[in-house]
């Protein structure tokens, strides 16, 4: 008997990539079914997931009551939420108190959740702005105290935030990106439609193990990013380092930023993880590829008129 996961977020990045990983791999898409969770059916998004063979179900996750209704009879829930809706940390632990102990209630087996570090401990209050890192390591505390079996699979940084960084002035033949990182920062990035969901998948075969998954395509430096706009555009591109202290930005981003430049993003040691998630990845689900930026940019038609 097919087995049943049930996708929150699945008109988005994360929960969209996580539904083609599994209706795509030879294995999985026999052996499970997919049901995909929006707040509005009739939406196109998720009027096309239903073209695929998706089930389709509403719920909120401010509701238990549909959550409840929405995950009955799973066999894995996938499990994120959406930060930047309200930028409030204690909304979205709310909603992550919300979907667990509904997850508990209906006798869950494996909770798949989209965690991130607990950034305020890796660093000892230093940087203690980061809420939407904090946020999700909270409802992972939660998930653990409360004992639901779960995976946490951590998104790196996702590439998609990268490209409105890169600028090229109208008569201008040349691009640049200036950035709070040195130049050979190593920033573990994602590319989510493509390669999140393998790790999704991969968690969802090898069960619940209580275990942080790295999800990251591979680490890159400003430099690499400037190499592969040039590699194409053909276009010249200049890295520039803004001074810690001349950022400009948001609390939160100067901390996300600090995160990435001081502590690997990750917390220090990540390089390990990275590997033996991608490696586990491999083995597991038989992907052998991770994507590049340059293959990113290539894909997002960067440079193209
Ligand atoms: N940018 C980065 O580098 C980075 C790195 C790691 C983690 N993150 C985290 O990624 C998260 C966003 O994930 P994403 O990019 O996959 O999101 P996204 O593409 O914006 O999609 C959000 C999804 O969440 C669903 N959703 C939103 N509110 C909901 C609610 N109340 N109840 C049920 N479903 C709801 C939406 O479904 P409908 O609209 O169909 O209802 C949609 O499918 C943020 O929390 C952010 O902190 C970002």
């Amino acid at each position: 008997m097919t087995k049943l996961i049930t996708v929150f977020g699945a008109t988005g990045n994360q929960g969209g990539s996580v539904v083609r990983a599994v209706l795509e791999h030879p294995v999985l898409s026999k052996e499970w079914r997919v049901r995909g969770i929006t707040r509005n059916k009739s939406r196109p998004d998720a009027m096309r997931l239903v073209g695929r063979g998706v089930e389709m179900v509403e719920a909120d996750l401010n509701s238990k009551d549909s959550i409840l209704n929405a995950i009955q009879g799973s066999d894995a829930v996938f499990g994120v939420t959406n930060y930047w809706e309200k930028a409030s940390l204690d909304h979205e632990v709310q909603q992550g108190h919300t979907l667990t102990s509904a997850c508990l209630a209906a006798s869950i087996p494996h909770l798949i959740w989209s965690s991130l570090p607990h950034v305020s401990k890796i660093t000892h209050g230093k940087l203690h702005n980061l809420h939407h890192f904090d946020s999700k390591a909270l409802v992972e505390e939660y998930i653990v105290s409360v004992g639901q079996p779960a995976t946490f699979v951590m998104p790196a940084y996702f590439m998609s935030n990268i490209p409105g960084g890169i600028k090229k002035t109208e008569n201008s033949e040349e691009y640049t990106l200036s950035w709070m990182f040195k130049p050979d920062t190593q920033i573990p990035m994602l590319d989510v439609p493509r390669d999140f969901g393998k790790f999704v998948a991969s968690a969802l075969i090898v069960g619940p193990s209580s275990q942080h998954v790295l999800a990251s395509s591979g680490w890159f430096t400003p430099t690499d990013v400037c190499a592969a706009v040039e590699g194409v555009t053909g276009k010249k591109c200049v890295f520039s380092e803004i001074p810690v202290n001349e950022f400009g930005g948001s609390k939160e981003l100067f901390d996300n930023l600090m995160m990435i430049r001081e502590y690997e993003y990750y917390g220090p040691g990540a390089k390990d993880g990275v590997e033996r998630s991608q490696s586990g990845v491999k083995e597991v689900g038989g992907w052998e590829e991770f994507g590049t930026f340059e293959g990113y940019l290539r894909g997002v038609g960067f440079g193209e008129l």
